[in-house]
């Protein structure tokens, strides 16, 4: 071994610029593009925001229009796609029916392209194939749900925007616009966060030339992880196993005393609070008063401030997202594909970020298994002992 300094989880190592997103733990602020995501969440569409995360620059009113008119054109889940979801055993996990149904999209636009070299495809191919998946993810995760509840998917209304139109597809009702609004913020909130686990998973795979959709199903792989984004799934398990706010302490002195996880909290960048956290909290309260669910935000309140004041450790964006979720009515196991709905925009992002600045990534490792040791009676060939010989010359 030597005493080469190990940085485990590539904790506080910067390897790369990026000008999508900034993420200051110092002001408990995060910009997209340079806009505070506050300020988006309350003024823009999510249509809009992935414009913003694409191109750099909000788009003009042209623009937008354009944006939802290509975006209405791919909504469809084709007959194909839903029919390898029906593949997926119903008590799998859906974010794995979400991975295989954009590895089939992928697979199926990228036929034809001959080689592995094309696939990495032009920066107007890939944004194209961005708008493909942003479009064609609701209807894949609306089906997931309905497909568990034992419903028919309801087709795409064109007279809906994004937001609008998901929340039809996975209820068959047009939503309140109060939910709605909820939604698009929860959507623009989870949109980007710079070098998270999957995005970074996202670039590796796209530093190696190989194609865009590649990249979201390993992001996707990525943010399945309780870790990461299946965090807003284990809040609502953590809520249903707490109850009611009279069992928080109890429920938190056993929880402490196990060294469990309490999901929802803590994050590797922010120490003093997600930047987020404030705009869900609020989303949150308008649900909680517009569904009539006071205990709800009472057991959100209790578990926080006793935690917070015991451990010192905030609440993360997964931790008022996923009673949102659930009061508009998602099933707990759709939560993190809607974080993939919302993240591909991000990933996406920084896939054209990472092809129009390549550079390999493959960091070192400091190896510290056995020492070199030998096969009984193996003999090595000539081209082995002239390169070993060769090898041994050149290191002097
Ligand atoms: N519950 C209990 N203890 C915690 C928690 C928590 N949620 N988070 C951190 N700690 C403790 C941890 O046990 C450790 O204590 P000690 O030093 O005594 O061993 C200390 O705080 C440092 O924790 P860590 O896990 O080494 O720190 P990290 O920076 O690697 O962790 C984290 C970040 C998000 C993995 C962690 O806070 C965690 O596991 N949180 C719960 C899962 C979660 O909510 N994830 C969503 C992350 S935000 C959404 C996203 O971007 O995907």
């Amino acid at each position: 071994m030597t005493d080469t300094e190990i940085k485990k989880g590539l904790a506080g190592v910067v390897v790369d610029y990026t000008a999508v997103s900034k993420v200051n733990p110092e002001t408990n602020s995060l910009l997209y593009r340079g806009y505070p995501v506050q300020e988006l969440a309350a003024t823009q569409s999510f249509e809009a925001v992935a414009y913003l995360l694409w191109h750099g620059e909000l788009p003009t009113d042209v623009q937008l229009a354009q944006l939802r008119a290509t975006e209405r054109q791919y909504r469809a889940l084709s007959p194909d796609v839903r029919a390898v979801i029906d593949h997926v055993p119903l008590d799998a996990h859906p974010m794995d029916e979400v991975r295989t149904a954009v590895s089939l999209i992928g697979a199926k636009d990228l036929a034809g392209s001959g080689s592995v070299m094309d696939a990495g495809g032009t920066a107007d191919e890939n944004l194209a194939r961005s708008i493909r998946l942003f479009a064609a993810l609701p209807a894949i995760v609306a089906y997931g749900q309905r497909r568990r509840r034992g419903l028919e998917p309801v087709e795409s209304r064109d007279d809906l925007d994004y937001a609008a139109n998901f929340l039809w597809l996975t209820f068959g009702k047009e939503a309140d616009e109060v939910v709605v609004d909820a939604f698009n913020r929860s959507m623009i909130l989870y949109a980007e966060h710079s070098f998270n686990a999957s995005t970074f998973t996202a670039r590796v795979v796209t530093s190696t030339l190989s194609d865009l959709y590649s990249a979201v199903v390993a992001a996707i792989g990525a943010l399945k992880g309780p870790l990461h984004g299946g965090a807003n799934e284990a809040v609502l398990h953590i809520f249903d196993e707490i109850g009611t706010a009279s069992n928080v302490v109890p429920w938190l002195d056993t929880a402490l005393a196990e060294k469990r996880k309490i999901m929802g909290f803590g994050h590797r960048v922010y120490k003093r609070g997600d930047s987020r956290v404030p705009t869900m909290k609020a989303a949150l309260d308008t649900l909680v008063e517009h569904y009539d669910r006071p205990e709800v935000a009472e057991l959100y309140d209790t578990l926080e401030s006793e935690f917070v004041s015991r451990k010192g450790i905030y609440p993360n964006l997964d931790y008022p997202s996923g009673p949102a979720y659930n009061l508009i009515g998602f099933d707990t196991l759709t939560f993190t594909p809607l974080f993939v709905a919302a993240r591909v925009t991000g990933w996406t992002a920084h896939i054209m970020e990472q092809a129009s600045a390549n550079a390999l990534i493959r960091p070192l490792s400091e190896y510290n298994g056995p020492d070199e040791r030998h096969i009984d009676g193996y003999v090595p060939d000539e081209a082995v002992l002239a390169a070993a010989e060769r090898a041994e010359e050149a290191a002097g």
